[in-house]
């Protein structure tokens, strides 16, 4: 019997997508609400249960998490890979995911072409940092997804309101160079070492190119560059899998962001390939890569 369970979080709105995928692999798929689980601390043992169901007697668990719901989970990669457990991702992988300054500076120290950044609390800084990098700014809240939670501030007169009000919200933000483009991105998928890839094109009058704020996937070839540094982003932040937001500028391409919970729902015709399917028979196959390297 081999058993993988499906941890999503209360933002998460994909995995019944992997759970139903799952099934033509493992023998059990489990779904598992994150605000069903409960981690146990004995002294003996740290359990992660989920219900009367422990964990971490499965041999695989596919972590899916969207912005705050990551920083509860913080701990739950480290306890699985304690017990032998294959997660798509390393132990301290949701540190760095959970905050999208210290994700974009990770990689922008492993050689990665990022944006200048910079993290402030929401603050008369905030206006200091716009006008080191420049107008338009980017204005990001450190755990928004979905485009959600991305401004843009034209000058200081546009930026002023915004930081006020995340003040009011006692909000963190990280602040971008703007990256010129014409309102879409290209968005590599990393699966182990394989590379999918589909460009993004915000809708009319929408600079952000996000599908959730109405953008839509074309087919698109990422150059081999592209992809060896989506590669390589994936490493530097281990993950196994994950979807990495690619700007083109004027004097090259910069990685705008990287994503541990891509969304899979109709990348098909894009991609080309049953994406849910193709992950979760990648999972399969590295659990027993990943036990068999451990005895198991
Ligand atoms: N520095 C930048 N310069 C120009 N455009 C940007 C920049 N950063 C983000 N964008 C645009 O805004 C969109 C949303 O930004 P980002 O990907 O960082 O957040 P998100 O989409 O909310 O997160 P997620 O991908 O997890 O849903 C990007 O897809 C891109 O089109
Ligand atoms: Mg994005």
């Amino acid at each position: 019997m081999i058993k993988c369970a499906v941890i999503y979080g209360k933002k998460s709105a994909q995995h019944h997508h992997f759970i139903e995928k799952g099934k033509e692999y493992f023998d059990t798929v489990l779904g598992v609400p994150l605000e069903s689980v409960r981690i146990v601390y004995g002294e003996e043992d740290t359990r992660l249960m989920y219900r009367n169901t422990n964990l971490n007697e499965f041999d695989a668990v596919f972590i899916r998490f969207l912005g705050s719901d990551l920083l509860y989970g913080e701990h739950i990669p480290e306890i699985l890979e304690e017990h032998d457990v294959y997660t798509q991702l390393e132990t301290d992988s949701l540190t760095i995911a959970s905050n999208k300054f210290y994700s974009v500076k990770t990689l922008g120290e492993g050689g990665i072409p990022v944006p200048d950044s910079t993290y402030t609390l929401s603050t008369k800084e905030t206006e200091r940092a716009a006008k080191e990098l420049g107008y338009p700014v980017i204005i990001k809240l450190i755990s928004g997804y979905g485009g959600k939670g991305v401004m843009r501030a034209e000058d200081e007169s546009g930026l002023s309101p915004i930081i006020d009000t995340l003040t009011l919200f006692e909000q963190d933000v990280s602040l971008q160079r703007y990256i010129e483009n014409p309102g879409e991105d290209i968005r590599v998928i990393v699966l182990g070492d394989e590379t999918f890839s589909y460009k993004r094109v915000g809708g009319e009058d929408e600079w952000r190119s996000n599908i959730s704020a109405g953008g839509e996937r074309q087919q698109h070839d990422a150059t081999e560059e592209m992809r060896e540094v989506s590669r390589k982003a994936a490493r530097l932040c281990g993950f196994d899998f994950c979807g990495i937001d690619i700007l083109e500028g004027e004097d090259g391409f910069y990685i705008g962001e990287i994503n541990m919970s891509p969304g899979v729902e109709s990348t098909d015709e894009a991609v080309g390939i049953d994406m849910a399917d193709r992950v979760m028979e990648f999972i399969y196959r590295k659990t027993h890569a990943f036990q068999s390297e451990r005895g198991i």
